[in-house]
């Protein structure tokens, strides 16, 4: 039995005052819920910020993206995994599609930053997912089982005991346009299936989330699909009543 998981991606979101009053509503709120694993992803000047806002309660702490690098140097801008380490995270998401399209993170390098991830004893949110001339080129399960298969060839699978995947359709990110139930099922089962061709064992094991406009009213129903574990949230999840149910709704499906 897998326990949901649900994320939420802040993305370039908030402000001190607003990182502070988010974090606090979620803190009161999420008491209450159960049958499920939270994360908030804030952008990574506010880490230091939301963890204190958090206190000591069952919400962790991820980061959005770390360097390509490991240990420190001379990298101007960058964050290292260390670092967000250091500041309490317990997940780093990588690959996310905005990582992918917008500043061009290949295959190869999601794989390299989930290595660093993994090195560093934390839990990557592996993003994965097609865009729509893909999907529609029919080409969703080969674009899938690259991403896939490219951190399986770095990492190996044994590593995937530690891993989360995140599928995003890309065509479903922010545009209010969620993947039906069933196309969203059907990727997370081929998923599932790419890890158990090495390791059935690991793949029955593996939380496979669900990412790309989800919101309180359509949650339930992705979450009851066999396959789907919770989600990565992005707008949703800068809006504490939102979260909270779509929190609600994940640990309601895992105790159906
Ligand atoms: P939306 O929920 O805003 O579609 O974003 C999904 C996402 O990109 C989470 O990482």
């Amino acid at each position: 039995m897998r326990k949901p998981f649900v994320a939420g991606n802040w993305k370039m979101h908030g402000s001190k005052a607003m990182v502070i009053s988010l974090a606090s509503d979620l803190q009161a709120g999420l008491g209450s819920i159960k049958g499920v694993d939270v994360a908030v992803c804030p952008p990574a000047a506010y880490i230091d910020l939301v963890k204190t806002a958090l206190g000591e309660g069952f919400v962790q702490l991820g980061a959005q993206n770390i360097a390509n690098e490991p240990g420190q140097g001379a990298f101007t801008g960058e964050v290292s995994v260390d670092m967000v380490k250091d500041l309490g995270c317990r997940y780093v998401i990588v690959g996310h599609s905005e990582r992918r399209t917008l500043f061009g993170e290949t295959d190869l390098d999601v794989a390299r930053k989930t290595a660093l991830v993994l090195d560093a004893g934390l839990t990557p949110i592996l993003c994965v997912g097609e865009t729509l001339a893909q999907r529609e080129a029919e080409e969703t399960e080969a674009v899938v089982a690259a991403q896939i298969r490219a951190v399986l060839n770095q990492v190996g699978v044994v590593a995937f005991e530690n891993v989360v995947v995140a599928y995003e359709p890309v065509w479903a990110i922010g545009t209010g346009k969620t993947a039906s139930p069933e196309q969203a099922q059907a990727v997370h089962a081929f998923i599932r299936g790419l890890v158990a061709e090495q390791d059935e064992a690991i793949a029955a094991r593996l939380i496979i989330q669900y990412g790309g406009s989800v919101k309180p009213d359509n949650a339930a129903v992705l979450f009851s699909q066999p396959d789907i574990d919770g989600g990565l949230i992005g707008g949703a999840s800068l809006n504490a009543v939102d979260f909270l149910a779509i929190c609600n709704a994940a640990g309601d499906a895992c105790s159906e």
